[in-house]
């Protein structure tokens, strides 16, 4: 399949014939980027080897190899329905940059947003808080949380070695290895200390989601995804133990996306405080020491 070779002659019409191919193919967006326009963009501009962070000059000629290149990630996109993160081996997360690979799910998480506008108000005070990012996978949780944070210590833990190696790459990428500790293990098993902050982006999507999902999905780890029959397996873990390992000032911030509803369900007397955020996203909880201290009678 040659998508641009004949009719693209410049960044601009390459852009458009790309988006223009990705909806004729009736592509899923939602791994970084929400529109066929948004993920044409960073595509090409991979394939030419330009930054997607700066605004290239639209109407710059592409040569036939440029071309050739750009068809051969297209056409990685299309047929394989790969996600554009997993093609170009990059994505951003909280405006930071990250090594992405199918060892780890595409970094996407509402919590960016969480953690560089709402942040400091959770820890305001606080001179070398202490943070816990449960299911870090390729990191970028722990890693975006160090930098709004500049004095604070992170542990990150994760059950997949192979996502850990990911997380280490990054870490090293952002010169973090002093501040964020990778720890291998289920949830809380690796950890003995108190946090003043708890986040999670766990694995949360319920059996019948997993069944309906487009087939971008396939290439990320069902470790990553996977929970349970209503998606609370680990969620269930989470609120049970996290009152061991949180300061009596401490939060725990946790995201379960469209098992929110289930989760209200099963915990009816639980009063769970939901994020509203400005940049899509939905289905994160935040609970402090005391409400969930309260809620121990319905938790165990
Ligand atoms: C939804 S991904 C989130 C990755 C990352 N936090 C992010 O926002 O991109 C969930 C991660 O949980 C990890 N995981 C699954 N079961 C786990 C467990 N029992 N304990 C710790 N991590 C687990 C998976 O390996 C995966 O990396």
């Amino acid at each position: 399949m040659v998508l641009l070779a004949e009719s693209a002659h410049t960044i601009e019409s390459a852009i458009r014939a790309s988006a223009q191919a990705f909806e004729a193919n009736e592509l899923f967006y939602g791994h970084g980027t929400d529109t066929a326009i948004d993920e044409a963009t960073w595509l090409v501009l991979h394939a030419l080897g330009l930054s997607p962070a700066i605004a290239p000059d639209y109407d710059r000629p592409l040569n036939q190899s440029e071309r050739e290149k750009c068809d051969e990630f297209l056409k990685r996109r299309i047929d394989e329905r790969r996600p554009s993160a997993y093609i170009t081996g990059q994505a951003w997360f909280a405006g930071h940059q990250f090594f992405a690979d199918e060892r780890a799910l595409v970094p996407r998480s509402p919590l960016a947003e969480f953690i560089t506008d709402d942040y400091f108000g959770l820890l305001d005070g606080l001179e070398a808080p202490r943070i816990l990012d449960l299911c870090t996978g390729g990191g970028c949780i722990a890693i975006a949380c160090a930098y709004i944070s500049e004095q604070s210590q992170i542990d990150a833990t994760d059950l997949s070695a192979e996502a850990l190696e990911l997380a280490q790459q990054n870490v090293l990428l952002h010169g973090l290895q002093d501040r964020v500790h990778l720890l291998q293990g289920s949830l809380f098993e690796p950890v003995t200390q108190r946090y003043s902050l708890i986040i999670s982006n766990p694995p949360y999507v319920d059996a019948a989601d997993i069944d309906a999902m487009p087939a971008e999905f396939s290439h990320e780890p069902l470790m990553g995804l996977a929970a349970g029959h209503d998606g609370l397996d680990l969620v269930r873990i989470m609120l049970r133990d996290a009152i061991h390992y949180l300061e009596k000032d401490g939060h725990l911030v946790v995201e379960v996306g469209n098992s929110g509803e289930a989760l209200e369900s099963a915990y009816p007397d639980v009063p769970f405080g939901w994020l509203q955020f400005s940049q899509g996203g939905h289905g994160v909880f935040v609970l402090d020491y005391q409400t969930l201290s309260d809620a121990q009678p319905y938790l165990v």
